[in-house]
């Protein structure tokens, strides 16, 4: 029988997430008409329930250090405490202004909106509700979920996700995070800034493993500094729940206690039960296969953001959104370069990185080819007045240019900005030599390492 007709539209996007809503905007700036279907709130887990409400509360958690450590400055302040309601409500208010930027900037002629559950139902239409949209191209962009482990039973109560966290009424006394990498180490910042005790539990050797090694060397220094717990090296092996709240044991038998623990150990992609496969889309552990143009393969069917194999970061989502609609434009827009695109964890200490770690530049151009050069934000002026730790570390092929970037310190996530156009742009150290930077700001630390591995070093302790 055939269903009641949605219309028929030059692409139709399933999901209106970062990825998603992205490619309706640039397919809409590029005259093209665009269904864009989601059954939640525009704007994804990014906007709603993770990029944007997390950073508010590191914020919230940075204040709440910087009263703390006023007399350092000579202010004097008290700490009184931290009022969970009032941090939520700041956090909220932030959510719901961009939110309603963001409906205002999808409300346009060219762009329908569906709030419903949609699904692929051939490979150039989908139904949501009965209603078919047919598109002559199809975006997927159904984003991703928390997972958990088999075994452990995420209940939102004493085993929480980060979307739980995000909602928690109050500060738990204490808190195992399981999982060091981006998320883990985020809320582990926070609850311990806002007086948590934390433990991280991390199966893989170090903390932030994705980074460079010498990154996470200084994120365990100043976590051991700021008292977070972390063990390392040791998978999670069960959860119990006690009286006040759960034990963890990790590989060998040692066991944490806390009041919660969150499951912080990767997203899944969202693609199942949505007719993917049944289209004829190939998907490898869930995720779905595209070639380097997002293309996967069947029909006019393309792909973007966490269910790509590769980062799972908003901004590649947008990147990757624009990317396809210009695809479909007929632009023939530049591929991505995964490597290109910037990480910033926004813990104290930030990380920022982009491009190659140093193991991984010496794997690929070969262990003579790599020089790397370490700038100690001690001898930053800026970064001295904030009173903070770390530095700026540079990855350069032998007469060639810099292929990797990174940071760790006090917002040096504003600097991922100048290091990705370096990346990007494939300078020199003798490119970026020649560039001024303002005296006194962290961006400065950019600027000393690169004069130092252009051989001309400034402010720079051997
Ligand atoms: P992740 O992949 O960054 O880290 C998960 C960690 O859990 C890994 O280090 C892994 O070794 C560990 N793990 C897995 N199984 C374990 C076990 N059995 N026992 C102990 N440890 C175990 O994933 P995460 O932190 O959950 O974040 C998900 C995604 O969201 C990431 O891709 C991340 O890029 C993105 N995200 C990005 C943010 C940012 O850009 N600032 C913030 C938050 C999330």
């Amino acid at each position: 029988m055939s269903q009641p007709n949605g219309g028929t539209f030059d692409i139709v996007i399933l999901g209106a997430g970062s990825g998603g809503y992205a490619a309706a905007l640039r397919a809409a700036e590029l005259d093209l008409s665009v269904a864009l279907i989601d059954k939640a709130e525009l704007g994804g887990t990014c906007l709603h329930r993770g990029c944007i409400p997390t950073k508010a509360l590191l914020h919230a958690a940075e204040i709440a250090d910087q009263t703390r450590e006023s007399e350092q400055f000579g202010v004097k302040a008290d700490l009184v405490g931290i009022d969970m309601a009032g941090v939520n409500s700041y956090k909220d208010g932030v959510v719901a202004r961009l939110y309603k930027g963001l409906q205002g900037l999808l409300k346009q002629d060219k762009i329908t909106l569906v709030q419903g559950a949609g699904k692929l139902v051939s490979q150039d239409t989908v139904e949501v509700d009965g209603q078919r949209y047919t598109g002559r191209n199809i975006v997927l962009a159904t984003g991703s979920y928390s997972r958990s482990l088999p075994g452990l039973e995420v209940d939102g109560e004493r085993v929480l996700t980060s979307e739980h966290a995000l909602r928690l009424d109050r500060v738990p006394s204490s808190v195992i995070v399981l999982g060091g990498g981006v998320i883990g180490v985020e809320f582990a910042s926070v609850w311990r800034s806002f007086g948590a005790d934390v433990t991280i539990l991390e199966a893989l050797p170090r903390l932030v493993a994705a980074e460079d090694e010498e990154i996470s060397k200084q994120v365990e220094r100043a976590f051991r500094k700021r008292k977070i717990n972390f063990k390392v090296g040791k998978p999670f092996e069960k959860l119990e729940h006690t009286d006040g709240g759960v034990r963890a044991t990790v590989e060998g038998g040692e066991t944490v206690e806390a009041e919660v623990l969150l499951v912080a150990v990767g997203r899944g992609p969202t693609t199942k039960d949505l007719g993917y496969e049944e289209a004829g889309v190939t998907l490898d552990r869930g995720f779905v296969i595209t070639n380097e143009r997002l293309h996967t393969g069947v029909g006019n069917i393309y792909a973007v953001g966490d269910i790509v194999p590769g980062l799972q970061l908003a901004h590649r989502g947008f990147q990757q959104g624009i990317f396809v609609a210009e695809e479909i434009a007929g632009l023939k827009p530049a591929v991505i370069d995964e490597a290109g695109i910037p990480r910033v964890t926004y813990s104290d200490p930030e990380v920022a990185s982009v491009g190659l770690t140093e193991a991984q530049a010496k794997e690929k151009y070969g262990e003579d080819q790599v020089s790397t050069y370490n700038y100690n934000l001690g001898g930053n002026g800026k970064s001295q007045i904030l009173k903070t730790q770390g530095f700026v570390k540079l990855v350069r092929v032998a007469d060639g240019p810099v292929v990797g970037v990174h940071m760790v310190g006090a917002r040096m996530g504003e600097l991922v900005g100048e290091a990705q156009l370096i990346y990007n742009w494939e300078a020199f150290p003798e490119d970026v030599a020649q560039l001024v930077h303002a005296h006194p700001t962290q961006t400065e630390a950019l600027g000393e390492a690169h004069l130092a591995l252009a051989g001309k070093p400034l402010h720079a302790h051997a």
